[in-house]
């Protein structure tokens, strides 16, 4: 863990390379990607599109994302794993924080395809808080305490956060794969609590062959 620090992302920037809609129409998974890496203001944005505060006051007195969630909880963590390591993406002061030394982007593949994206130069992995639903500031509604009800609205919220990785990566002629992942090694690696649950995880970089 001594060898990562903490690591400030540059302030989003709108490269405007792409419409919405040429974005959309560019979007497609593609799993072959180049281990060529992402320059910092470009993960930064990739983030902040996900699921980066997009205003100061939003439901129920906390901060606004780019992507909703069930009573404004944002109760879903991205953690970016790279080369060098995986950190917890802090929105608020929009920042990387370390959380585990090393490469650990195969454990981020699912086991069957790990001759694909092992070179990619990030995998966003979306991490459930239930603390977080348990505890929203919006409105109780009993749901949030329930198991079921908690499962439908944290895949939920880690769909649209994915929705917006993928249109944003599609707009930058990235490819944004989204798959399983090895939830019980990184659960491990990461040294997740109980009411924390790895969802999917999201393989980023420059498709390998082509544009996309
Ligand atoms: C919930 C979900 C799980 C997925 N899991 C995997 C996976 O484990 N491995 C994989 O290669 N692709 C996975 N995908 C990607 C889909 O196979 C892919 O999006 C689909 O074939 C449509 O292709 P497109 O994204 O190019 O439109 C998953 C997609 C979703 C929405």
């Amino acid at each position: 863990m001594s060898e990562l620090s903490k690591l400030k992302l540059p302030t989003p920037k709108d490269t405007g390379k792409k419409t919405v809609l040429a974005a959309l129409r560019a979007r497609k998974t593609v799993r072959e990607i180049s281990g060529k890496k992402l320059p910092l203001q470009l993960l930064s944005d990739l983030l902040w599109a996900g699921f980066g505060v997009n205003r100061k006051k939003g439901p129920f007195g906390i901060g606004g994302r780019t992507a909703g969630s069930a009573s404004n909880s944002q109760e879903i963590e991205l953690y970016v794993t790279m080369e060098e390591g995986t950190y917890y993406y802090d929105a608020v002061p929009h920042r990387l924080v370390p959380v585990a030394a090393g490469d650990l982007r195969k454990l981020a593949l699912n086991r069957g395809q790990q001759d694909m994206g092992a070179d990619a130069p990030v995998s966003i992995i979306f991490v459930a808080n239930i603390d977080k639903l348990v505890h929203s500031k919006g409105y109780m509604e009993p749901g949030l305490r329930e198991s079921e009800t908690q499962k439908s609205y944290y895949y939920v919220d880690c769909g649209w956060i994915a929705g917006n990785v993928g249109v944003f990566a599609a707009s930058q002629g990235l490819t944004a794969w989204f798959h399983n992942c090895q939830k019980d090694a990184l659960h491990e690696k990461l040294k997740l609590r109980s009411d924390q649950r790895v969802l999917f995880a999201q393989t980023v970089g420059w498709p390998e062959r082509g544009n996309i």
